[in-house]
């Protein structure tokens, strides 16, 4: 839709840029850190691990002064449970504790809102080794209690809470539940049990943030992103609403309405992948449902119809990390309209636009992006110059769309890009990188991990500065 005026962002709009944890800190054995999943996973020999990472850790005070130098209104980051609870439960760690209150002072000093994200991939080791990890009912209490601590320490200082990064993404990669061993079907089955725990889990630790009387917005951050038809024809189209059901809907639709919907609960009786389900669970999602939500987007995707066949027998899935196609269903295929990164990943502002239109539409929160941007082999230049004007690009189109869709009528709170620096990427290393700022590293060269300024540095300094105008 088009219309006659325009409204801007409005003044108090949340300006930021996000980390994870696990992709920035480094030190994952120093000050009493115990293991996390990420820590002890098969390693790929061919790109780093996540030991160093960006030595954040050990650069707080230089990082966040930078972040001051960019103009940042709020900065999205994860706290390492591991840090606070090496074990996951039982001990407090005081030093990881003091590292979060260093960070946490060092934004507010700077007039930087922290964006806390309470768990972002890097579950506890020592749960799974304790009981299993997500696939048990006792992982509820846990989460449950690392967060309640995490408010009755940080929440004097912190308004927004995130509580977990990604869920869909953590039920369906086996590494990140802890899983080793299980064939394909059976790592799914399990994933919905754990899916259903974290469901749980968020809506009691919502519930004891209104019980602690918590200022401010707590929500999941949701990897969510249009599935667009490949064409107009109803079997594509049919296709494309099952594919949001099965990536997506499913799971908002339990953290908002405390649902499995109709069609996703046909969908996981046919698989035999129902989970056990408590009574009082789905009251207790019903009652707490987030106060607002995170959105991670980078893509869009196309679907056509997959029939199913004898070769491909009804519910058969390519093995891949995320649904690409599932006979019977649909099947993830280029869409020839959209230009794509290095990476395949397909370039589509306006799908933000309508992203956050559907979100809006059947949940009715107000939203802030906690994650855009785009990945690429950033080249540092002589003199220290990195022209990253692709990356630029790729923002001042998301921008613009953010903006659209709250002309459109949607309440957007702020927009985070990813990432504020150069971090490790879940799956590519090092030589993909998101950040404006660039960390002087290789793969497996740690060089002097110097902090520099890129291009979009300097292009976003001057968005935030002139709040949303200068694009
Ligand atoms: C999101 C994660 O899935 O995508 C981030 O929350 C991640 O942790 C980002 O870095 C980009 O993915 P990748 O694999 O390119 O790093």
């Amino acid at each position: 839709m088009e219309y006659k005026a325009y409204t801007s962002f409005d003044p108090d709009f949340l300006w930021g840029a996000a980390t994870a944890s696990f992709q920035v800190e480094g030190a994952v054995e120093e000050d009493g850190k115990g293991l996390s999943v990420i820590d002890v996973m098969p390693k790929n020999p061919a790109i780093t691990d996540f030991s160093v990472a960006v030595d954040h850790y050990h650069h707080i005070e230089e990082d966040v002064a930078l972040m001051a130098e960019l103009g940042l209104k709020v900065y999205r980051f994860s706290i390492a449970w591991t840090r606070i609870f090496p074990n996951g439960n039982g001990e407090v760690n005081q030093a990881g504790v003091d590292f979060y209150n260093r960070l946490i002072d060092a934004l507010i000093k700077h007039q930087i809102e922290p964006l806390v994200t309470i768990y972002h991939f890097d579950y506890p080791q020592s749960l799974v080794e304790q009981y299993g990890g997500w696939i048990s009912r006792e992982s509820i209490e846990d989460y449950r209690a690392y967060a309640e601590f995490l408010f009755k320490t940080y929440g004097d200082r912190v308004k927004y809470w995130l509580t977990i990064n990604e869920q869909d993404h953590v039920v369906r990669i086996p590494s990140r539940l802890g899983l080793t061993g299980e064939d394909h079907y059976e790592q799914l089955r399990l994933g919905y049990q754990a899916n259903h725990h974290m469901c749980v889990a968020t809506a009691l630790t919502i519930k004891t943030f209104h019980e602690l009387g918590m200022e401010g917005k707590i929500g999941p951050a949701v990897s969510y992103s249009m599935v667009h038809p490949a064409s107009s024809h109803p079997d594509d189209i049919l296709a494309s609403k099952d594919a949001m059901l099965i990536k997506h809907n499913y799971l908002m639709d339990l953290h908002c309405y405390g649902e499995y919907s109709y069609s996703f609960q046909r969908y996981l009786e046919e698989r035999n992948f129902t989970p056990a389900i408590e009574e009082g669970d789905l009251e207790l999602m019903k009652q707490y449902p987030p106060t607002m939500l995170g959105v991670n987007y980078y893509f869009s995707e196309a679907v056509r119809a997959f029939p199913a066949t004898e070769e491909f027998p009804i519910g058969y899935q390519k093995k891949s990390l995320l649904p690409e196609a599932e006979a019977g269903v649909f099947e993830v295929v280029k869409n020839e309209n959209l230009a794509a990164t290095d990476w395949g990943w397909e370039i589509d502002p306006v799908g933000l636009r309508l992203t956050l239109r559907e979100l809006y539409d059947r949940y009715k929160l107000p939203m802030i992006i906690t994650e855009n941007g785009i990945g690429a082999y950033d080249k540092l230049e002589e003199g220290d110059m990195i022209r990253d004007d692709y990356r630029i690009s790729y923002l001042r189109e998301h921008i613009k769309q953010v903006k659209l869709a709250i002309n459109d009528g949607v309440p957007m709170l702020g927009y985070c890009a990813w990432s504020f620096m150069d971090l490790v990427s879940g799956r590519n290393g090092m030589e993909k990188r998101y950040g404006f700022v660039y960390i002087n590293r290789e793969d497996f060269d740690f060089k002097d991990m110097r902090r520099i300024k890129k291009d979009s540095f300097h292009w976003y300094q001057k968005v935030i500065a002139s709040n949303g105008e200068d694009l």
